[in-house]
């Protein structure tokens, strides 16, 4: 069954939404699931999570990073009227649904897409939860959305300098996104804490919330192939017990994590790539040099 594509905006540098018509993940879907999309006959599979839907009128709405090969492909090639060939899911577990109280929620660059519905039922079940967003200022998105959904909603950005690689961007988000939390924890009591973002990024936030004793709940991003459990290449070490987080997460307790594993796995930098690389084109471009 095609899923046709209703609409598609690019929302921010190197950050596009779509809008999906799929009914049958609309009626289903909760917040912390994901679905497999295959944009393309001879394309991969890669997981993305609707952001947004409409049970009724049966449409999703995902946001991509364009990052590599298959998020750039779509950016570029799809358009609205389009159809994508697979949307499969929903998938993985939903996230806990509880009154824990005071919430911190955490987005790190394009991981605020997923904090948003959770942030959003979390708030609307009776939690009161603040929002933050750690990103290059080229990068904000959602942030009206985010004022209008939950109780207070934080974005700390930051200034992409000429001549930053990506080894400055993940420095500097770690550095900010620490900063940050350690300013939030030490003057405000919160119950719960919420991260989604790259893996490095959010042990560094584990580090910090451990200090303070608070549960946290953090969504991972290991490599997926089939997302239902078939292959194992989603495997995290969760309590000493190997998960599989297409299956038994993606979102796990911080506490049971093994970070430098999934790390190792995954690659700390990887997605820091792509927009260190964008923003060296564009560098390049506003210089009127070649690309
Ligand atoms: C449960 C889950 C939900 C996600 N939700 C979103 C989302 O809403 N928006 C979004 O922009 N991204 C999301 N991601 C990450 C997204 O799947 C990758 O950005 C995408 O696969 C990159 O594909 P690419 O070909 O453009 O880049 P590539 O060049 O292939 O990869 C770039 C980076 O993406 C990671 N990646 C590549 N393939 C996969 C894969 N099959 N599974 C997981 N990671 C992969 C790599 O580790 C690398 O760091 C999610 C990942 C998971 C596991
Ligand atoms: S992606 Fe294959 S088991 Fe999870």
């Amino acid at each position: 069954m095609p899923y046709k594509i209703l609409d598609k905006k690019e929302l921010a540098m190197n950050e596009v939404m779509y809008k999906i018509h799929a009914p049958h993940v609309a009626k289903k879907v909760q917040p912390g699931q994901f679905v497999i999309v295959r944009a393309f006959p001879n394309g991969e599979r890669i997981p993305l999570t609707p952001v947004t839907w409409d049970r009724e009128e049966g449409w999703i709405t995902l946001i991509t990073f364009v990052r590599g090969k298959t998020t750039m492909r779509m950016a570029n090639e799809l358009k609205p009227g389009d159809e994508i060939l697979n949307v499969a899911g929903p998938l993985g577990n939903p996230a806990p649904m509880e009154k824990f109280g005071r919430v911190l929620a955490i987005g790190l660059i394009t991981g605020i897409v997923e904090v948003f519905p959770i942030a959003r039922a979390w708030q609307e079940i009776g939690n009161d939860v603040t929002t933050l967003h750690v990103t290059p200022n080229p990068m904000i998105i959602l942030k009206e959305d985010f004022e209008n959904a939950v109780s207070r909603h934080i974005v700390e950005g930051f200034d992409l300098q000429p001549g930053w690689g990506m080894n400055e961007i993940a420095q500097e988000l770690v550095k900010r996104a620490t900063a940050k939390v350690r300013e939030l924890l030490e003057n405000e009591h919160f119950d719960m804490v919420l991260t989604v973002g790259p893996a490095g990024a959010q042990k560094a936030i584990f580090n910090v919330v451990k200090e303070f004793g608070i549960p946290m709940h953090a969504d991972l991003h290991p490599i997926m192939v089939d997302a239902t459990g078939m292959c194992g290449a989603c495997r995290v070490t969760v309590g000493g017990e190997v998960k599989f987080a297409c299956i038994d997460g993606p979102g796990f307790d911080a506490y049971k994590v093994d970070w430098d594993e999934l790390i190792h796995r995954t690659g700390f930098y990887a997605p820091l790539e792509r927009l260190a690389l964008e923003h060296y084109l564009k560098q390049l471009q506003a210089q009127g040099g070649e690309q």
